[in-house]
């Protein structure tokens, strides 16, 4: 599907993000494996989400939508999961596969995971690795380094592990091992990355001790628990950039979930003197959530880099457009991750704003972008990558031509209702 996007004379409203996509497997996935029947509001109707759904589904997890409430209900099966008939699809959710593997692995039964042509080429040694050494028989296709993985579930032990990489994936895959190891697991963290996996456990009656970048995993049963899914802060950061960055701008983004290990996008943009007031603080399901008004700002330069890059990790795409957009050179690093994520976000990040008439250059661990105050319109690809089609949609907004955005369907990923709120903000703006 092609979107054309063209820029509106105002941008003003107010949306409901969609539900967090991160939070939204993990409910799904926690609840699945705990004792008891619990109720998920606000799921993210995104394919990613879907898709750790449809495998839960196909594991003998009974999981119905009550269509009337928009909530799911989900019936836990403690940790005895059901063999499945067949593949595991995880789609395009890196998520998805990186989190079940950690499940599956001390399951009774064989299983086997893999995914579409994006997620087949990501890699998989840094969760395989450390399973292994739990005591999984997990095998990936060259050489264990890639999908597919097939997983031979047997009972697993407790390790102490250091990780290469500050990835949340990788974390929660060895915290759902753990759960069911014999003895504790350690988990040292090279710097900190989104939480909701040990917040949502300890909720659930389970016990990860957090000592700073350490992890203890005591192995323990689950309590299913309702969930509150909070709007999603990496949707949100469109629409915040698209509002500063637009002349004549006033957007209000209600119930953004604001866990401090997804906020780090809000202190960038606040220190390129973005203007953004917190609504209507406060605590939805265990997690801190606002409402947030963003208004046109002033944008300057920022160096962007070091322990902050796992914060803002899903965000450095759209955080190059404001940077387009800002008086000095934005310089970006420590960020070789967005390497290995639906795309290359480095390169398509630089070559297709590169498209659009913008200033930037790759460089291999994150780019330089030039702010010229504009950008000129054009035609685009989105690289079948989500986050790429909505920060082109994003400029499209903002540029002085029309801009024409390829395999802009690829928005259903996370963020199905993105066209959807782009119209009601821009009050026509797409065709
Ligand atoms: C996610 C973690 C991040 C992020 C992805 C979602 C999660 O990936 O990019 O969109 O839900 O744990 P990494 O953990 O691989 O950095």
């Amino acid at each position: 599907m092609t979107q054309t996007v063209i820029k509106p004379g105002t941008l003003s409203g107010s949306i409901t993000l969609p539900g967090d996509k991160s939070i939204s497997h993990r409910s799904l996935i926690l609840n699945s494996i705990a004792v008891g029947r619990s109720e998920v509001v606000g799921l993210s109707a995104g394919d990613d989400v879907m898709s750790t759904l449809k495998c839960l589904r196909a594991l003998g997890v009974g999981i119905e939508p009550n269509e009337w409430e928009g909530t799911y209900t989900i019936e836990g099966r403690d940790s005895n999961l059901r063999e499945p008939g067949g593949v595991l699809d995880s789609g395009n959710s890196g998520t998805t596969m990186r989190l079940l593997s950690g499940v599956l692995a001390s399951q009774t039964f064989t299983s086997t995971l893999t995914g579409d042509n994006s997620l087949r080429s990501r890699p998989m040694a840094r969760v395989i690795q450390p399973l292994k050494l739990m005591g999984a028989a997990i095998k990936g296709a060259r050489s264990d380094s890639l999908p597919p993985l097939k997983i031979w579930g047997r009972p697993l032990k407790g390790i102490e592990y250091a990780m290469g990489v500050a990835s949340a994936q990788v974390k929660s895959a060895i915290i759902l091992a753990a759960l069911s190891a014999e003895g504790d697991t350690v988990i040292h963290q090279p710097a900190l990355s989104r939480d909701h996996t040990e917040r949502m456990v300890n909720a659930m009656g389970g016990h990860v001790e957090v000592d700073g970048l350490t992890l203890i995993v005591h192995p323990s049963p689950l309590s299913a628990i309702p969930a509150r899914i909070p709007g999603d802060m990496s949707a949100a950061a469109f629409w915040i950039v698209a509002a500063l960055c637009h002349r004549d701008a006033r957007v209000m983004l209600r119930g953004v979930g604001l866990n401090p290990s997804r906020t780090g996008m809000l202190d960038v943009v606040r220190a390129m003197g973005a203007e953004i007031t917190l609504e209507a603080v406060r605590d939805e399901g265990g997690e801190p959530v606002a409402d947030i008004s963003v208004t046109s700002s002033d944008l300057s330069a920022v160096e962007i880099g070091g322990d902050i890059i796992p914060n803002i990790i899903d965000e450095i795409p759209i955080l190059a457009v404001a940077a387009c957009f800002a008086n000095g050179t934005t310089v970006i690093r420590d960020a070789s991750e967005l390497r290995f994520k639906e795309s290359d976000r480095l390169h398509a990040t630089v070559t297709e704003l590169t498209q659009l008439g913008a200033k930037l250059e790759e460089t291999p661990d994150g780019m330089v972008v030039h702010g010229t105050g504009k950008l000129a319109g054009g035609v685009c690809s989105s690289h079948g990558d989500h986050r790429l089609a909505m920060t082109l949609a994003v400029a499209g907004l903002l540029c002085e031509r029309s801009v024409t955005i390829k395999k802009a369907d690829s928005v259903r990923i996370s963020y199905p209702e993105f066209w959807e709120h782009l119209r009601e903000l821009s009050n026509g703006g797409v065709s």
